[in-house]
């Protein structure tokens, strides 16, 4: 099988395009390589290109066409929910531009299985303890709407071409599958504290006077590993006959403290660490927990890993970004 991985340079596409990679699929890496690196689409062919110009309409299609690909994964987008809120009009263009450039190429060059990387963010501020899909979202800021928006029109295509789509809406993704996959950026709680770290800084929690077990947010914490390999399952089930369900939620249905998170790489650096406790962050819910039964009982997917073992992964692959490059050194 083809698929185009758009997005496939980044993060969490890396490590989509090397299971894929393992198990034989040829893969097509789109990527602007605006934040994504070359070096994660090592073994996949590489079109360099940013889908939301309108000039990529025509050249995906073409990719499509010529590679005679099956299925599209799209993770391309902008993902911070703070830039979101300063910046909405690039969230417009770029999320939603990007993936109806997407949607128009596989409808003309007709193919029809999509995976859609969505987000917990589109529940907003749910009040409930375990987040089903069945919750209506209430997105709260411009990055949680365009993936909302997004799913939207992943149901207007099928309505109108005939395509097979799947949006996993991804709860707290971290740590790394291999080293040289890791998340460079430094956008989220595990990368935010490893960084403070290495910078000699106390890491920052964002309020403790929440309703909850110790005062700090609860968040869903899934290996990025998980998440790839429920791409692969979204991937079958689109190839199946019976689709009862469009939309899964991709968590582990634990839940685990600011404070229990800081602990974990505490313990996995073999040090003490004491954060500094902070102003809450504006629009953070107190706990997002993400109820898994629907991929479990449909795709057949659960995480297996837990958060020690993200947590380790994540410091494995920071220590390993840092040693000296043994390449560094002449030969001989
Ligand atoms: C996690 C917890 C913070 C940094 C975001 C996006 C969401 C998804 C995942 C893409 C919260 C606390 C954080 C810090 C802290 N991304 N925190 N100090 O906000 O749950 O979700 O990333 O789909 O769409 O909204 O993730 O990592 O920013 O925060 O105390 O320095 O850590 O308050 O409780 P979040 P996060």
């Amino acid at each position: 099988m083809t698929t185009l991985v758009i997005g496939g340079a980044g993060y969490i596409g890396s490590h989509v395009v090397r299971l894929l990679l393992e198990q034989g699929e040829r893969v097509i890496v789109v990527d602007d390589l605006s934040t994504g690196l070359r070096s994660r689409a090592e073994g996949a062919e590489l079109l360099e290109l940013d889908v939301t110009r309108p000039e990529a309409r025509e050249v995906l299609a073409e990719s499509l066409r010529s590679s005679g690909a099956d299925s599209v994964i799209h993770f391309a987008a902008h993902k911070q929910v703070g830039e979101s809120v300063e910046n909405p009009e690039m969230y417009w263009h770029d999320n939603i531009g990007g993936l109806a450039n997407v949607l128009s190429a596989c409808a003309s060059a007709e193919v029809r299985d999509v995976v859609f990387s969505s987000s917990a963010a589109v529940y907003g501020v749910p009040d409930v303890d375990l987040v089903t899909e069945d919750l209506t979202p209430r997105p709260i800021n411009p990055y949680g709407a365009t993936k909302y928006v997004g799913e939207w029109m992943l149901a207007d295509a099928e309505r109108a071409h005939g395509m097979r789509t799947v949006a996993l809406r991804y709860f707290n993704v971290a740590g790394a599958g291999w080293p040289e996959l890791a998340d460079t950026a430094v956008m989220n709680l595990v990368p935010i504290v490893l960084d403070a770290l290495e910078q000699g800084r106390a890491p920052v929690v964002f309020g403790d006077d929440y309703d909850t077990p110790d005062g700090t947010g609860i968040r869903d914490y899934v290996h990025v590993l998980d998440l790839a390999h429920a791409h692969l399952a979204a991937l079958d089930y689109l190839r199946g006959e019976e689709r009862p369900h469009r939309v899964f939620n991709v968590g582990t249905g634990e839940g685990s403290s600011v404070l229990e998170v800081i602990d974990a790489i505490a313990r996995a650096r073999g040090i003490e660490i004491t954060p500094e406790i902070g102003a809450r962050r504006p629009g953070d819910p107190a706990r997002l927990i993400c109820s898994g039964d629907r991929i479990a009982q449909t795709l057949g997917w659960k995480s297996e890993h837990g958060l020690d073992d993200i947590v380790r992964s994540a410091v494995e692959a920071r220590a390993a970004a840092l040693a000296p490059d043994a390449d560094a050194y002449p030969e001989g």
